[in-house]
């Protein structure tokens, strides 16, 4: 999942990655985000891909950055947001110790979807960049896949194959994703090692990088995104989410 996956990815962006924002089934997202709004402060959005939470950063402060890596997704973000006159968008390598970001620090921070690569050390050069871009006292908004949510749709799934007369867990219905590294929380998603995360590994996490975790929430999503056809017993069951954490920038 390096920068030639995401470049290549470009206009079928919309039809293949996955919106948050848009999926979101509670509001959560958008609560969290009013929570937050103050039109005198800057926000950024580390990781913003095609820009689906810039329109939403834009309204409610004052000025917005935009940051990734992928030409081809930034010109989208571009296009999203030509009719608001507070956003900017910057192309930089977040995962590299050199990223000069030519904005100051900012009170608010997004990174939705973000530190999902297989390799560590990437995830934790993008959260060190975020942090170093951040005033004392700012608050981030981190959405990342939950490793949780993954176990227990393959619960769901080997529940599903059980009601239909296939024997233990295998799984003949539609939806299995293997984890080949449970320790280390990485799922195959179409042959794309992507990293997942335990609620408590994430405090762990943004403790030991300079956060202080205010917040988890779930935000859930309807069980097609995760399933070809679920039966109705499984959509009356609660759903699969991915982790929603406010968390402070220590000083
Ligand atoms: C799954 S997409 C999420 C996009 C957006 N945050 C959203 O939720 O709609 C992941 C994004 O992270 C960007 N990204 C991953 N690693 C990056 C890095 N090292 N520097 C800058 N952008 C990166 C990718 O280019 C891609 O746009």
């Amino acid at each position: 999942m390096d920068r030639d996956y995401w470049e290549r990815v470009g206009e079928r962006y919309e039809r293949e990655i996955f919106a948050s924002s848009l999926s979101d089934t509670t509001g959560v997202i958008r609560r969290r985000l009013d929570e937050l709004a103050n039109p005198k402060a800057v926000a950024a959005d580390f990781g913003c891909g095609v820009g689906h939470y810039l329109p939403l950063l834009a309204r409610r402060f004052r000025q917005v950055h935009g940051i990734d890596f992928a030409v081809s997704l930034l010109e989208q973000a571009r296009a999203r947001t030509r009719d608001f006159d507070n956003v900017t968008i910057h192309r930089a390598n977040l995962a590299s110790g050199r990223a000069r970001l030519s904005f100051p620090k900012v009170g608010v921070a997004v990174c939705a979807n973000v530190l999902i690569s297989n390799d560590e050390s990437v995830r934790r050069g993008i959260l060190r960049t975020i942090r170093k871009q951040m005033v004392r006292g700012g608050q981030l908004l981190l959405l990342v896949p939950s490793l949780e949510a993954e176990v227990y749709t393959s619960q769901m799934l080997a529940e599903w194959n059980r009601r239909q007369g296939h024997r233990n867990n295998e799984t003949h219905a539609s939806g299995f994703r293997s984890v080949p590294d449970m320790v280390q929380g990485l799922v195959d998603i179409e042959g794309v090692l992507t990293k997942h995360y335990l609620r408590e590994e994430l405090e762990v996490l943004l403790a030991n990088s300079g956060f202080e975790a205010a917040s988890f929430d779930k935000v859930e999503y309807r069980w097609d995104t995760e399933l070809d056809a679920p039966p109705r017993w499984i959509t009356r069951s609660p759903r699969p989410w991915d982790w929603l954490v406010v968390a402070k920038a220590r000083g």
